[in-house]
């Protein structure tokens, strides 16, 4: 299964799966890694001879546009095209995919958040099960629909909410649950144990 990762911070979730695609054994590989800015974690890819490219949403008029020479830098790496479409990773992408990327890559696209979805969805998931005062939080992947983090769930891990945690040392917590995930959900999707194509919202 090829993967293209999108990433916008200091890809530690890419880095997990740089190291699980690094065993042969492992049923993916990584093909390509993007971002919509200059992520540190872009750094591990070219570390591992991957190539890397960095479309920024305001070189362009629309988000619309963003989004397909975003999906045209993915579908050079072979990713979205043909009989294998293969799989996008939204790995920390800080962004939301616009309508028109989601209609090509769908239902071949998913997403790492930090949070029990439908929970606390939003760019600040940490933060926001904090001030709730939740007791438990976690980890969701799904797949990406057009919606902001509202797609089909594939896989959760909840987290607990220690008393006194801060949003980086709950975020902290929660991504050593996230990266393994990840990884799995990325295995059971290339292995066919988890078929994209049959999951609905
Ligand atoms: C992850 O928790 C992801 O779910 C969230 O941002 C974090 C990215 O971490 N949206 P990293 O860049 O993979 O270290």
């Amino acid at each position: 299964l090829k993967l293209a990762v999108l990433i916008s911070g200091g890809g530690s979730n890419l880095k997990a799966l740089l190291d699980a695609t690094a065993d042969p054994e492992f049923p993916s590989e990584i093909v390509c890694v993007g971002s919509d800015t200059d992520a540190p974690g872009l750094a591990y890819a070219t570390a591992a001879g991957i190539p890397t490219f960095v479309i920024r949403p305001s070189d362009y008029d629309s988000r619309e546009e963003w989004g397909q020479l975003l999906a045209a830098a993915i579908q050079e790496h072979g990713v979205g095209t043909g009989p294998n479409p293969g799989l996008v990773v939204s790995a920390g992408l800080m962004r939301i995919l616009p309508a028109g990327f989601v209609r090509w890559f769908s239902p071949h696209l998913i997403n790492t958040h930090p949070a029990l979805l439908p929970a606390f969805p939003g760019a600040h998931a940490v933060r926001d099960a904090l001030a709730a005062g939740a007791t438990e939080t976690g980890v969701t992947v799904h797949v990406i629909d057009e919606g902001v983090d509202t797609g089909p769930v594939l896989r959760q891990v909840a987290v607990p909410v220690r008393p006194g945690d801060t949003e980086d040392e709950l975020h902290e917590r929660i991504k050593r649950e996230e990266r393994p995930l990840l990884v799995a959900t990325v295995r059971n999707i290339a292995t066919g144990e988890l078929d994209l194509a049959a999951v609905r919202s």
